[in-house]
């Protein structure tokens, strides 16, 4: 985008103080023996990671989880100090640089944890490593059936400390747990096998937001909550506040009479004289096309129905039934807003056939963040 001061009125507004009280409540729950690694991966869940890092560091936050070595050295190129977790492994071409800047990397592959090893000796340092285990959930991991021989190599790497083993679970916010038991179940055999060949790791972690809310059990010394720490927790959890808001502006404002049509395809008929406000969103900014017929936004607080096919910039909303006559520039919020009538992000993800994550990391570079700041941490 160019470098001009916002002139557009849609903002994602992102409330520090609030991701700051919701990193507390969740400190609070596992309680001070147990860390709590922020994930910051796909830009914080959309809020910015530098941002939410800096605010997190200034509450005693002092690890945090990146997807990509990239996101990793973007919060060291700001300063950010603390334990940066590489959750999705180094990749091919990422180990020198997740050495030079001091990045933990997940390990799980054979090739990584070589050029690893390399790197770190040619750094002339040892580096501690997360290895990770797949216990059933079928992405990144260790297999079980290797996990013996994988040890056996990995013993082979004198660079590399095993600092840490974790796992990764499929679906700790379900109702039924009987899976999330079992993988469990499956971390602690794996973690007594290498225990039995002589590794000591010094941190295990398991827990993302489902399990932190859920299990109790799974906490162990360090737990990753990514979806909690924003508001949009998948259980519920009452202490924990929303920290993303989005807001726009009433662009234009139309009277139409009963049996005209509204945007691209003609969908949708006024069956009433209809007051119509444009709205300066659309795809293009994360507000999804699937939410044409579907999606509500909040005007002087009241829901009103997006109506007509979502466009790239534009979309309309049905503002007749508001009291006070809805004018250009009056606020509307597409994310947001107060009591039974909030649209949150599951409600927005409900609409669109998708899940709160896919919402928050979907508005676009082109819709301006602006980090309200904490008062004082
Ligand atoms: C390895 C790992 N840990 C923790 C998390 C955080 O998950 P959640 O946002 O569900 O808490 C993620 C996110 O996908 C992840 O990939």
């Amino acid at each position: 985008m160019p470098a001009v001061r916002q002139l557009r009125p849609t903002t994602a507004h992102v409330d520090l103080a609030a991701l700051q009280a919701n990193f507390r409540a969740l400190q609070a729950r596992v309680g001070p023996k147990v860390r709590v690694l922020a994930p910051v991966k796909g830009d914080a869940y959309g809020h910015g990671a530098v941002q939410v890092a800096q605010a997190l560091e200034a509450v005693g936050g002092d690890a945090f989880g990146v997807a990509l070595v990239e996101e990793g050295a973007q919060l060291r190129d700001a300063g950010v100090r603390g334990l940066v977790l590489c959750l999705g492994g180094v990749g091919r071409h990422g180990a020198e640089e997740a050495v030079a800047r001091g990045l933990v990397p997940v390990v799980y592959d054979e090739g990584d944890a070589e050029r690893l090893d390399a790197a770190a000796r040619a750094a002339g340092r040892r580096l501690p490593v997360h290895v990770k285990i797949d216990t059933g959930m079928g992405r990144l991991g260790v297999p079980l059936a290797q996990w013996e021989r994988f040890l056996d190599r990995l013993a082979h790497f004198q660079a590399l400390d095993l600092d840490a083993m974790m796992t990764h679970f499929a679906e700790s916010e379900v109702d039924d747990d009987t899976y999330t038991r079992e993988q469990l179940r499956r971390f602690r055999q794996a973690v007594a096998g290498a225990r039995a060949r002589g590794f000591v790791p010094r941190m295990l972690h398991v827990a993302n937001s489902g399990a932190l809310l859920r299990h109790r059990e799974s906490w162990l010394d360090m737990v990753r909550p990514g979806i909690a720490l924003y508001g949009e927790p998948p259980v519920p959890a009452p202490e924990l506040r929303p920290v993303m808001r989005v807001t726009t502006d009433v662009l234009f404002v139309k009277d139409l009479p009963r049996g005209a049509s509204v945007s691209y395809g003609r969908r949708w008929v006024t069956t009433r004289p209809s007051r119509i406000a444009t709205l300066p969103v659309g795809y293009a900014d994360g507000y999804p096309r699937a939410l044409t017929g579907k999606a509500e936004v909040l005007v002087q607080g009241r829901r009103c129905p997006v109506v007509g096919t979502v466009c790239m910039d534009l979309c309309m909303a049905d503002v007749t039934d508001v009291p006070a006559p809805v004018e250009s520039g009056d606020e509307v919020v597409l994310l947001g807003g107060e009591g039974p009538d909030r649209i949150g992000a599951d409600v927005l993800a409900g609409w669109a056939g998708t899940i709160a994550y896919e919402v928050l990391c979907g508005f676009s570079e082109r819709i301006p963040r602006r980090h309200v700041p904490a008062a004082s941490a």
